[in-house]
């Protein structure tokens, strides 16, 4: 069953369509990837769904219920949340008070928020640093907490624009088993990433968009071997950092 339904959304800037009538399903429980090379409107969705930007035309639904266009606030009530975006660190407060802070404002007990707030410390790896000022974590580390920010009160579905970018591996699988965690729970992720090999490892599903559009979906072997995916990938302009990494394992 379908958590979100996207249809025909559409974004322009100037005269250029960033985004052209994509529609795809995010369904109740999976991870799905969007992936796609660079410029070619995946943070440009992200930011309509999740309220940062209204779309020209389209419409997202919610278990059949509209939400094309509501804020983000309103959004993240309703259980839709972007990370990154909606989770304010306070530099100057230790890591474990920004997730009791995080508790609290989504409505938790102190009680609860703490409890909550010591697991989360625990799960993400973040216990020899939890009392220093969020200001002083490494950027992997912060991204850590921010997760934990997030999830202190579980999301219907998080929106996550590129996780991994930039995080040391050993982070990165932190994050990675905190994903695979949270959707054995029966959390719902749409996870945009331009790591092939963790899309592979954590997606079900993949969504490929090339210049506004939706040139593949399905099966995330069948989309990362599909022959417009990889014609797309291959046209991208790569820097020497940033090789394109399609190989699909056996
Ligand atoms: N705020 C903006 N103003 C003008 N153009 C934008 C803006 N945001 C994105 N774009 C353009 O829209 C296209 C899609 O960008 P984006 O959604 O960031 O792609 P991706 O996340 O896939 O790299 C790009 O051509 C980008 O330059
Ligand atoms: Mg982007």
């Amino acid at each position: 069953m379908s958590l979100l339904a996207i249809e025909g959304l559409s974004k322009n800037f100037g005269g250029v369509a960033a985004v052209d009538r994509v529609g795809f399903d995010v369904r109740e429980g999976e991870i799905l990837g969007l992936i796609g090379p660079n410029g070619s409107g995946k943070t440009t969705v992200l930011n309509m769904l999740s309220g940062f930007l209204p779309p020209d035309a389209g419409r997202v639904a919610m278990r059949e219920h509209d939400i094309t266009g509501m804020r983000p606030d309103r959004l993240a009530r309703l259980g839709v949340l972007r990370m990154f975006q909606m989770t304010r660190v306070f530099t100057r407060t230790s890591a474990f008070d920004n997730l009791l802070t995080a508790g609290m404002a989504r409505g938790l007990a102190e009680a609860e928020a703490t409890r909550r707030a010591q697991s989360l410390v625990e799960e993400l790896t973040l216990g020899p640093v939890q009392h220093l000022d969020a200001g002083q974590l490494s950027g992997g580390q912060r991204k850590l907490l921010e997760f934990g920010m997030c999830f202190i009160e579980p999301p219907l579905v998080a929106l996550l624009d590129e996780p991994f970018a930039a995080v040391h591996p050993v982070m990165r699988e932190v994050m990675a088993q905190f994903i695979r965690a949270r959707h054995a729970q029966g959390a719902t992720f749409l996870l945009v990433s331009h790591d092939m090999p963790v899309v592979l490892d954590l997606c079900g599903r993949a969504v490929c968009m090339n210049a506004g559009r939706v040139i593949a979906a399905g099966g995330v072997h069948d989309v990362l071997r599909n022959h417009d995916v990889i014609e797309a990938y291959l046209g991208e302009t790569h820097g020497d950092d940033e090789p394109p990494t399609l190989e699909v394992a056996a």
